[in-house]
């Protein structure tokens, strides 16, 4: 195992965010460089992603780094029984990174424990999302100007969704409050629930996505029910179209308000939402691969990248 990994946003101390979110910074004034030049990393991706797998593709090619991987397993031994330590430790015998998602919870963990060299999780089945969180993070705090004191309002599919779990764990590091909107069949789960009793983290649970909630809130993260977690597809269909954000919603939202989403979306937020100055989803991926590059150079341990970049 190396040290170096991140799987879970929960690896990180509060200490590591801050400095993570400065790095990116930085790398927003520098994204391209040479600073990976003889690095090879490689995208495995078990399971379907368009904004993931491509901002670290480009952050690891706009700073001169290589890339392999696949994007579809069904391309590979996996289809023919190769399991995937032996696809973790074989990958490892080329790259000096492992980037994965895999629909497995755990599966992350399980692959760093396997290698050598780092892994970073790009999404691991319900669990944690740790790169989104930090590029969710880094919008929050361009947004915001800050981490603290803030309400975030949470909306759609909380029990499934990674993201949210990610975000609601590295956001524990601050004073937030949190607004956990939801069907009671997608609500947040108990175990999030208690974590944030036992460490006096302020919430509250609604079902309705009212204007009270709205005008509340300085970020409203909207996210989409995944019709791929559920195994009742008669309860997708019951709870897909629940929570809509349209422009009208936001008439009497605070100035400060932005809007987050860690797409892709579906019916969550209309379009009509896009040329509102607070929609921010479209910068919030954009702000992934600044966010990436800073998490790709900790897990290969090259510090002194400001040194390197004139
Ligand atoms: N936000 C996110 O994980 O998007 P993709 O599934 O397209 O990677």
């Amino acid at each position: 195992m190396n040290n170096s990994s991140i799987v879970s946003i929960n690896d990180l101390s509060k200490q590591d965010i801050l400095s993570l979110l400065d790095d990116a910074a930085f790398f927003e004034q520098h994204p391209d460089s040479k600073i990976l030049d003889g690095k090879l990393i490689a995208t495995l991706f078990f399971e379907p992603s368009t904004r993931t797998r491509l901002s670290f593709e480009t952050a690891v090619n706009r700073l001169g780094g290589k890339v392999i991987g696949f994007s579809d397993p069904a391309a590979t031994s996996t289809s023919k029984g190769e399991t995937l330590k032996d696809t973790i430790k074989m990958v490892a015998n080329y790259v000096d990174l492992i980037i994965m998602r895999h629909y497995l919870e755990g599966a992350a963990r399980y692959a760093s424990e396997v290698t050598d060299i780092p892994v970073i999780n790009a999404g691991d089945g319900a669990h944690q999302h740790p790169s989104q969180t930090m590029l969710d993070l880094y919008s929050i705090f361009k947004t915001q100007n800050t981490l603290d004191g803030l309400t975030v309002t949470m909306v759609g599919d909380l029990k499934y969704g990674r993201t949210v779990h990610s975000l609601l764990m590295a956001l524990s590091h601050f004073d937030v409050r949190f607004n956990f909107v939801a069907c009671p069949e997608l609500q947040m789960p108990e175990e999030f629930i208690t974590f944030c009793r036992n460490n006096n983290i302020r919430f509250n649970i609604s079902e309705d996505f009212n204007a009270e909630v709205i005008n509340e809130s300085d970020i409203i993260y909207m996210t989409r029910v995944q019709r791929e977690r559920f195994s009742d597809l008669m309860q997708y269909e019951r709870v897909k179209d629940l929570y809509n954000l349209h422009n009208a919603m936001l008439d009497d939202s605070k100035p400060n308000l932005r809007i987050l989403h860690p797409l892709p979306r579906v019916n969550e937020i209309s379009q009509d939402v896009d040329d509102n100055p607070k929609a921010y989803y479209f910068q919030q991926a954009k702000n992934g691969v600044f966010a990436r590059q800073a998490m790709i150079c900790r897990a290969l341990g090259i510090t002194n990248f400001r040194d390197l970049i004139k």
